[in-house]
């Protein structure tokens, strides 16, 4: 008789359960259905950006912001994981915290990871409280000063960094107002370093501070590498206004150099070509690179020299409740970044998560509104037909593969019968456009063909891309202690060749990662 993936796991799961002597306590995060199953998270509290991420040998190290004490900002420290992968993640000790009544007093922010002498070294942004004239942030809440700080791995596991007590750029350059001064970003280039600091000037905009160095130690300030129009808005936080830039990287990429940089909410790109002998970048074209909650993005390079973007996926839920929760944001799924023939950036879920799919044979679902077809002039064939494909993604756990070949397609993703978690339209009059929710956005001019889409849905977290060029992160939120299955269904004019694959995801572990 077959059995359903819920009796299936529910009976494996009570056979490891009477394997577990003594029994242990258990988290109740590790029950909260809402909590991701196969996305990279810490074991409870707040995380947000992720930081110094690098392939050391032969692991995948991840570092991120994380608050020990609740599931709110605060008193950021670097929380470590460990990965064979970047998809199967094993937690280490906070790996960097702040040193009391030093530079990093306050916090110990973001920051990145550079190899240099055979050592991992972390430069990353820490913050002190400060009177208003001498801090860098004043947001209306916090009055901190931020100054540029160097760690070295004290060996190769990363568990642990020594300071340099001195911090390696205190102040922000000479004679500039500045609305924030943080995020450092370095790389090699010969036998020097460059490095970016994310910044802005106060009533011009956003921007990016380029410094160069012979050892990581000592800094020199070049010039504005890339830099934005103000906006007059005047928000209390600069960098909701887009006059602060957060997190900003540039590195090559299929023989362009790409900006990366996170303003008004989310991760903002620039395209284009970098002088290399006066360091000068002139950017050719830009975009947002997803339309969701994915802030803060860092990239990295894997062990075949892919460029893999990772962001913080925030919560969308009001703070009394993702605080009342335990835990609060988690790690985006790896995207392997490359430049267009549009010569825009774009991504691909890494491929190598294809292992997480579970391929037991399973009973597969069907869900409402998978009809076979149907037709606006009621005779059953002829033009104003569609036809339907369905796929059900059972306790918010899978993914979805789903490509409607050149003709207009109609893709809705429901839980509990009929409210929608996310809702794509694309019609063949206009291919270079994607309607998403109700909003549309562009894929690029040049687009002429349906994209494909790739989902995953894990918990309370949507990841979206499509065709490579637009990608959407959603969170999805529900009372109850069960996850709900979601319904993916697609219309498509007849004639279309249209194909759905659904994969169930197999968590990458037992308790949704809180041990
Ligand atoms: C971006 C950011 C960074 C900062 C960190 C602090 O989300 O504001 O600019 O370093 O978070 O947690």
């Amino acid at each position: 008789m077959p059995i359903s993936r819920r009796q299936f796991l529910a009976a494996s799961a009570a056979v490891a359960a009477a394997r577990l002597a003594p029994a242990q306590a258990r988290s109740p995060l590790a029950d909260d259905p809402r909590r991701p199953q196969f996305h990279l998270l810490p074991a409870r509290n707040w995380m947000n950006d992720p930081n110094g991420p690098i392939y050391w040998q032969g692991q995948y190290h991840m570092f991120f912001q994380y608050n020990p004490h609740a599931a709110v900002w605060g008193d950021m420290h670097w929380y470590h994981a460990v990965s064979p992968d970047m998809i199967h993640w094993r937690h280490r000790p906070v790996a960097i915290a702040p040193t009391p009544g030093w530079a990093d007093s306050e916090g110990v922010f973001s920051g990145t990871a550079i190899v240099h002498q055979g050592k991992v070294a972390m430069l990353y942004t820490g913050v002190q409280n400060a009177p208003p004239e001498n801090s860098s942030i004043r947001d209306g809440q916090h009055n901190f000063h931020e100054s540029q700080l160097l760690a070295w791995a004290d060996d190769a596991s990363l568990n642990s960094f020594t300071k340099v007590m001195k911090p390696v750029i205190p102040n922000p350059p000479e004679g500039m107002t500045v609305t924030g001064f943080r995020d450092p970003s370095p790389w090699r280039a010969g036998d020097r370093f460059y490095m970016t600091v994310g910044s802005g000037i106060e009533k011009q905009g956003g921007c990016v501070l380029l410094y160069s160095s012979p050892d990581l130690v000592h800094w020199k300030y070049e010039h504005i590498l890339a830099q934005g129009l103000g906006d007059s808005a005047q928000t209390p936080n600069p960098v909701d206004s887009g006059d602060m830039w957060e997190c900003p990287e540039f590195f090559p990429l299929d023989g362009k150099h790409v900006l990366l940089y996170s303003s008004l909410s989310r991760v903002q790109w620039q395209v284009g070509t970098l002088d290399e002998k006066a360091m000068v970048f002139h950017p050719e074209t830009h975009g947002t690179f997803d339309a969701g909650p994915f802030y803060a993005s860092k990239s990295q390079l894997d062990k075949d020299g892919n460029r893999i973007l990772w962001g913080w996926i925030e919560e969308t839920r009001p703070e009394a409740e993702f605080s009342a929760s335990g835990w609060a944001g988690c790690m985006s799924l790896p995207r392997v970044l490359s430049v267009g023939p549009d010569n825009r950036l774009h991504c691909r879920f890494l491929p190598a998560l294809a292992k997480l799919r579970d391929t037991r044979v399973l009973p597969s679902g069907h869900g409402k509104g998978c009809g076979v077809g149907s037709c606006t002039d009621g005779t059953g064939s002829g033009v104003g037909c569609l036809s339907g494909v369905c796929e059900v993604v059972e306790e918010a756990c899978g993914e979805i593969l789903y490509r409607a070949a050149g003709k207009s397609f109609k893709l809705t993703a429901k839980r509990d019968g009929d409210i929608e978690v996310i809702g794509v339209e694309w019609d063949e009059k206009t291919p270079s456009e994607l309607k998403v929710d109700g909003k549309v956005y562009s894929l690029g001019t040049d687009a002429k063909e349906s994209p494909d889409f790739h989902f995953f849905v894990d918990g309370s977290v949507l990841e979206m891309i499509a065709g490579g060029r637009l990608a959407m992160t959603k969170r999805f939120y529900w009372q109850g202690a069960k996850a709900p299955d979601l319904d993916f269904a697609a219309l498509a004019q007849a004639g279309s060749k249209q194909t759905m694959e659904k994969w169930q995801i197999t968590p990458i572990s037992k308790d949704r990662l809180t041990t």
